[in-house]
Protein backbone atom coordinates (compact mmCIF):
# COMPACT_ATOMS: atom_id res chain seq x y z
CA UNK A 1 0.00 0.00 0.00
CA UNK A 2 1.18 3.48 -0.67
CA UNK A 3 -0.04 6.89 0.62
CA UNK A 4 0.85 10.80 -0.15
CA UNK A 5 2.42 12.47 2.64
CA UNK A 6 3.08 16.23 2.65
CA UNK A 7 6.19 17.47 4.92
CA UNK A 8 8.37 20.23 5.05
CA UNK A 9 11.87 19.07 4.76
CA UNK A 10 14.70 21.70 5.35
CA UNK A 11 12.57 24.00 4.90
CA UNK A 12 11.29 23.08 2.10
CA UNK A 13 7.44 21.52 1.42
CA UNK A 14 7.53 18.14 -0.86
CA UNK A 15 4.97 15.98 -1.44
CA UNK A 16 5.71 12.41 -1.54
CA UNK A 17 4.30 9.00 -2.82
CA UNK A 18 5.71 6.63 0.04
CA UNK A 19 4.96 2.51 0.50
CA UNK A 20 3.50 2.09 4.08
CA UNK A 21 6.23 0.17 5.01
CA UNK A 22 9.09 2.78 4.51
CA UNK A 23 11.24 3.88 7.62
CA UNK A 24 11.37 8.02 7.51
CA UNK A 25 15.16 7.26 7.26
CA UNK A 26 15.13 4.87 3.62
CA UNK A 27 12.13 7.79 2.45
CA UNK A 28 14.95 10.64 3.23
CA UNK A 29 18.00 9.00 1.69
CA UNK A 30 16.48 7.09 -1.64
CA UNK A 31 13.52 9.33 -2.53
CA UNK A 32 14.60 12.75 -1.45
CA UNK A 33 18.47 11.54 -1.82
CA UNK A 34 19.19 13.40 1.28
CA UNK A 35 22.10 11.11 2.30
CA UNK A 36 23.70 13.18 5.25
CA UNK A 37 21.49 10.83 7.46
CA UNK A 38 23.45 7.50 7.75
CA UNK A 39 21.76 4.29 8.53
CA UNK A 40 23.96 2.31 10.81
CA UNK A 41 22.07 -0.73 12.52
CA UNK A 42 18.36 0.19 11.23
CA UNK A 43 16.79 -0.81 14.41
CA UNK A 44 17.73 1.73 16.94
CA UNK A 45 20.73 1.31 18.05
CA UNK A 46 23.19 3.92 16.71
CA UNK A 47 21.92 7.12 16.38
CA UNK A 48 23.49 7.40 13.05
CA UNK A 49 19.74 8.14 11.38
CA UNK A 50 19.30 11.01 14.34
CA UNK A 51 17.16 13.71 12.63
CA UNK A 52 15.33 16.84 14.20
CA UNK A 53 11.17 16.17 13.51
CA UNK A 54 9.57 19.04 14.65
CA UNK A 55 12.30 20.24 17.23
CA UNK A 56 13.02 16.96 18.44
CA UNK A 57 15.19 14.44 18.03
CA UNK A 58 14.46 10.74 16.82
CA UNK A 59 16.06 8.05 14.97
CA UNK A 60 14.62 7.81 11.41
CA UNK A 61 15.25 3.86 11.55
CA UNK A 62 12.32 3.79 13.51
CA UNK A 63 9.30 5.51 12.47
CA UNK A 64 7.33 5.28 9.13
CA UNK A 65 7.28 8.28 6.85
CA UNK A 66 3.19 7.98 6.54
CA UNK A 67 2.67 8.84 9.82
CA UNK A 68 4.61 11.97 9.27
CA UNK A 69 2.21 13.80 7.71
CA UNK A 70 2.32 17.89 8.01
CA UNK A 71 5.68 17.40 10.34
CA UNK A 72 8.71 19.68 9.77
CA UNK A 73 11.78 17.47 9.08
CA UNK A 74 15.24 18.62 9.84
CA UNK A 75 18.34 17.00 8.63
CA UNK A 76 21.98 17.54 8.34
CA UNK A 77 21.59 18.91 5.04
CA UNK A 78 19.15 21.91 6.97
CA UNK A 79 21.41 22.80 9.81
CA UNK A 80 23.90 24.94 7.75
CA UNK A 81 25.89 25.58 4.68
CA UNK A 82 29.85 25.35 3.85
CA UNK A 83 29.79 28.95 3.46
CA UNK A 84 27.23 29.02 6.73
CA UNK A 85 27.96 26.39 9.31
CA UNK A 86 25.76 25.66 12.33
CA UNK A 87 27.91 26.59 15.31
CA UNK A 88 28.08 22.87 16.13
CA UNK A 89 29.31 22.23 13.04
CA UNK A 90 32.43 24.79 13.46
CA UNK A 91 32.42 23.46 16.79
CA UNK A 92 32.72 19.97 15.70
CA UNK A 93 35.39 20.52 13.00
CA UNK A 94 37.27 23.10 15.43
CA UNK A 95 37.60 19.87 18.39
CA UNK A 96 38.08 17.01 15.85
CA UNK A 97 34.99 15.91 16.92
CA UNK A 98 35.27 12.80 14.61
CA UNK A 99 37.28 10.09 12.73
CA UNK A 100 35.43 8.00 9.89
CA UNK A 101 32.93 10.81 10.10
CA UNK A 102 30.16 7.81 9.71
CA UNK A 103 28.20 9.18 13.19
CA UNK A 104 28.97 12.68 12.52
CA UNK A 105 25.38 13.35 10.72
CA UNK A 106 23.48 12.15 13.88
CA UNK A 107 25.93 13.16 16.10
CA UNK A 108 25.13 16.90 15.29
CA UNK A 109 21.78 16.61 15.05
CA UNK A 110 20.96 14.69 18.24
CA UNK A 111 23.39 17.57 20.10
CA UNK A 112 21.14 20.28 18.47
CA UNK A 113 17.72 18.92 19.75
CA UNK A 114 19.89 18.17 22.92
CA UNK A 115 20.82 21.37 23.89
CA UNK A 116 17.13 22.56 23.05
CA UNK A 117 15.47 19.70 25.66
CA UNK A 118 18.49 21.76 27.99
CA UNK A 119 17.16 24.97 27.35
CA UNK A 120 13.60 23.56 28.19
CA UNK A 121 14.93 22.66 31.35
CA UNK A 122 14.30 19.04 30.25
CA UNK A 123 15.17 16.96 33.15
CA UNK A 124 18.02 14.02 32.02
CA UNK A 125 16.25 11.08 31.64
CA UNK A 126 19.34 8.88 33.77
CA UNK A 127 18.81 10.96 36.78
CA UNK A 128 17.73 9.79 40.00
CA UNK A 129 16.16 13.33 40.96
CA UNK A 130 13.67 14.31 38.57
CA UNK A 131 13.77 17.73 39.58
CA UNK A 132 17.60 18.13 39.58
CA UNK A 133 18.12 21.06 37.21
CA UNK A 134 20.57 19.94 34.49
CA UNK A 135 23.74 20.86 33.84
CA UNK A 136 25.72 20.80 30.44
CA UNK A 137 28.76 19.52 32.00
CA UNK A 138 31.01 16.40 30.45
CA UNK A 139 28.97 14.26 32.08
CA UNK A 140 25.56 15.41 31.33
CA UNK A 141 26.39 15.71 28.12
CA UNK A 142 27.43 12.10 27.77
CA UNK A 143 24.52 10.76 29.59
CA UNK A 144 22.23 13.03 27.13
CA UNK A 145 24.23 11.43 23.88
CA UNK A 146 24.28 8.13 25.13
CA UNK A 147 22.31 7.31 22.28
CA UNK A 148 24.21 8.36 19.51
CA UNK A 149 27.38 5.53 19.54
CA UNK A 150 30.68 6.45 17.83
CA UNK A 151 33.02 3.60 16.77
CA UNK A 152 35.45 5.06 16.31
CA UNK A 153 35.49 6.94 20.10
CA UNK A 154 35.91 9.93 19.14
CA UNK A 155 33.97 10.92 22.60
CA UNK A 156 36.20 13.25 24.43
CA UNK A 157 36.39 15.02 21.23
CA UNK A 158 32.28 14.93 20.52
CA UNK A 159 31.95 15.71 24.03
CA UNK A 160 34.44 18.90 24.26
CA UNK A 161 32.22 20.56 20.85
CA UNK A 162 29.30 20.37 22.38
CA UNK A 163 30.50 22.02 25.69
CA UNK A 164 31.84 24.74 23.40
CA UNK A 165 28.57 24.73 21.64
CA UNK A 166 26.33 24.78 25.18
CA UNK A 167 28.09 27.64 26.50
FE1 LIG B 1 18.78 4.25 13.25
FE2 LIG B 1 21.03 2.96 14.00
S1 LIG B 1 20.34 3.44 11.97
S2 LIG B 1 19.59 3.98 15.27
Amino acid sequence: LESTVSMEVNGRPVVLQVDNRSSLLDVLREQLRLTGTKKGCDQGQCGACTILVDGRRINACLTLAVMHEGASVTTIEGLGTVAQPHPLQTAFVKHDGYQCGYCTPGQICSAVGMLDEIGRGMPSFASDDPAATPQTSAHEIRERMSGNICRCGAYPNIVAAIVETSG
